[in-house]
């Protein structure tokens, strides 16, 4: 599925994801500037926060306790707010959208 990623200053760099992936890996393996992923995806540092669009909020796997946890420490969090390691990408996400916060501390 083609998932759009868009930074700070609104630039949209669209990339085909294959499923499974997170949307923390397929940033990361396509130099996606904003996600710096310090742990490597095991949702412990929260330094890959990103913000879904409110059409797409509900259609991706809901965070965890520990990941809800762990969005109480990014900066500028929102209700929108996710761990990129922790949503996985599978067909029905064709067109999903994620935004990148300014700063990931
Ligand atoms: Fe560390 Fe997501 S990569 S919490």
């Amino acid at each position: 599925p083609e998932i759009t990623f868009i930074d700070f200053s609104g630039n949209e760099t669209t990339i085909d994801v294959p499923t499974g992936t997170s949307l923390m890996q397929a940033a990361m393996e396509n130099m996606i500037d904003g996600i710096e992923a310090e742990c490597g995806g095991s949702g412990s540092c929260a330094t890959c926060h990103c913000y879904l669009t409110d059409d797409w909020q509900g259609k991706v796997n809901e965070p965890n306790s520990s990941e809800a946890d762990m969005l109480e420490m990014v900066s500028e969090p929102t209700e929108l707010s996710r761990l990129s390691c922790q949503v996985l990408v599978s067909d029905e996400h064709h067109g999903l959208q994620v935004r990148l916060p300014e700063s990931q501390y």
